[in-house]
């Protein structure tokens, strides 16, 4: 028995190119490479071949069945692809689409929007340092001695890295923001006003109303004649502006090596209006933030001309405040991504 190979596979082409659904795709593969079709068929024909045809006649088998399967995938390919195409011009692109659920802003960086907002509109610039502080920069020029507790290892994160500007002076995470007012006189010449938003950082242990890591907000007023009661009229205006027009202050004298005076800044709880709950602790009083006049060791350590200008700065805590404004308990609950706390602001 004999084969028109060529013939066979000039046929099986132009049937492939007819076929057009899975169902003649499928009767193809059945004519040629079922188990009862025309290559099993030739297989077994093989069989009374003589010696020398066989390994003839064997390789072309081989090759057409190669050449069928070949047509059959590609066609397969096809089917798909053009299956695709036909179900992506069914979609209705007019139907309304999900929509991805929409984000929003931290409940902190809110807080110091609002509040460095409040500043912008009385004339303050925004503007932000660094995190890795110099030693130079978050103790020295800030009047806090060298054999001050807070620059202990303990109470101050240093970093293995050298001061580049300051050798034998190592590099650390900022423990206030305060920094960022040396940083800003460095550059700048009075008058200037400006608040400092930003991380810092304290080897605290953990608890309800401790973190290792949380935010502050700086200011800073420097002019020819800036007095204490420029600073008690600021702090006045912002506090009622934050927290209501209700809120009574009350500045308590303090100590800062970088101001003088000092002092604590108070407002009466809103919760109890004075009285005395749980949030105030029954004082009546809830402390929220520390200012004061800017030291004149400060104005020497940036080089400003002695006796030249007079300053304000204040410092306040934004979990704090964010804490009081919005009655929560515990400061770790800022950090830790719980969308059922989140979602409330
Ligand atoms: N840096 C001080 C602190 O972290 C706060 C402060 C800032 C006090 C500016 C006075 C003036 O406690």
């Amino acid at each position: 028995m004999t084969w028109d190979f060529e013939k066979i596979q000039n046929d099986a082409h132009e049937e492939i190119k007819a076929v057009a659904e899975a169902s003649q795709l499928e009767a193809f593969r059945i004519k040629y490479l079922g188990r009862k079709g025309l290559i099993p068929e030739i297989f077994s024909g093989l069989a009374g071949l003589s010696k020398e045809e066989k390994p003839v006649v064997g390789k072309k088998v081989n090759e057409l069945r190669a050449f069928l399967t070949q047509l059959l995938e590609g066609k397969k390919k096809d089917l798909q692809n053009k299956q695709r195409q036909a179900s992506l011009s069914q979609i209705d692109v007019t139907i309304p689409g999900v929509a991805s659920p929409q984000g929003h802003e931290h409940i902190l960086h809110q807080t110091i929007e609002n509040i460095c907002g409040i500043f912008e509109r009385l004339g303050f610039a925004v503007q932000e340092g660094p995190e890795i502080e110099t030693e130079f920069n978050n103790f020295s020029a800030l009047n806090i001695p060298v054999d001050h507790p807070s620059r202990d290892a303990f109470d101050t994160f240093y970093l293995h890295e050298e001061d580049p500007t300051n050798k034998g002076r190592f590099l650390l995470l900022r423990s206030h923001t305060s920094p960022g007012q040396i940083r800003i006189m460095k550059e700048h010449q009075p008058p200037l006003a400006v608040v400092i938003p930003g991380k810092v950082y304290r080897p605290d242990a953990v608890d309800a109303s401790h973190s290792f890591m949380f935010h502050q907000i700086e200011g800073l007023l420097v002019d020819e004649k800036i007095t204490f009661s420029d600073l008690k009229g600021l702090l006045t205006v912002f506090c009622k502006r934050f927290f209501g027009d209700k809120i009574k202050m009350r500045f308590r004298p303090h100590f800062f090596p970088f101001t003088e005076p000092s002092a604590e800044v108070d407002i009466s709880c809103y919760i109890c209006g004075g009285r005395g709950c749980s949030v105030c602790g029954r004082k009546g009083w809830l402390e929220i933030m520390g200012c004061g006049m800017v030291h004149p060791k400060v104005f020497e350590a940036v080089g400003y001309p002695k006796g030249a200008y007079t300053g304000l700065a204040f410092g306040l805590g934004v979990e704090r405040i964010a804490m009081l404004k919005y009655g929560i308990h515990d400061i770790r609950i800022f950090f830790e991504n719980d969308n059922r706390f989140l979602n409330q602001f």
